[in-house]
């Protein structure tokens, strides 16, 4: 008899665990998302509690913005956690860790993490997914930073995103500008 591997239940089937800040969650993320679904069969998005990087959004609104977005998508799980990753992976039937790759920019961060991590727990790998090309140039912290200036951000996350962001700045944050003559 083959042994089962962890997460390969026959009621869950394969599991992955999407860990970020997601502060706040991006269409980016949520390319990464759908497209890792057609790959595995359930979807942990894992909001670190990380309050060294100072957050604009506290979990709890970064959990209902990841929440409302992915109400309908039933292979989503939604949660945070605290510490470890690591240790937060062994709670659950996830086999794996997703991360996204937006240029080589990102390499090196993602390696150091991915290595740590697979030193902490030798059993677990970390998936890389390219992002779609219409969001390369989309993170959280430009997000932020854009909005916070007033730019508009429309497209690049969700509604609702883009009404919290709204009432954290509390400044309009408007339709993309168009640049020309008589601005
Ligand atoms: O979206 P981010 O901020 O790039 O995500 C980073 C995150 C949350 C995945 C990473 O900081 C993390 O795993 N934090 C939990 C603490 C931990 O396990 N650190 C050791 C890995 S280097």
């Amino acid at each position: 008899m083959t042994k089962k591997k962890k997460g390969e239940d026959k009621n869950m089937g394969k599991v992955a665990i999407y860990p970020g800040s997601f502060d706040p969650i991006t269409y980016g993320h949520i390319d990464i998302v759908e497209r890792a679904l057609e790959i595995f069969d359930k979807m942990i998005i894992a909001i670190a509690e990380n309050e060294e990087k100072r957050p604009l959004f506290s979990v709890e609104e970064r959990l209902q913005m990841v929440k409302a977005f992915f109400k309908d998508a039933p292979n989503v799980i939604v949660d945070s956690f605290k510490g470890l990753l690591v240790d937060y992976v062994a709670k659950t039937n996830a086999i794996v860790i997703l991360r996204g790759l937006r240029a080589t920019s990102d390499f090196e961060y993602e390696f150091h993490m991915a290595s740590m991590n697979r030193s902490l727990n030798t059993h677990l790998d970390t998936l890389f997914m390219m992002t779609s090309k219409d969001y390369f140039f989309v993170s959280s912290r430009t997000i932020k930073e854009v909005a916070r200036l007033g730019g508009g951000v429309e497209g690049l996350v969700p509604d609702l995103v883009v009404r919290r962001l709204k009432e954290k700045f509390k400044f309009p944050v408007t339709k993309k500008k168009q640049i020309g003559w008589d601005d």
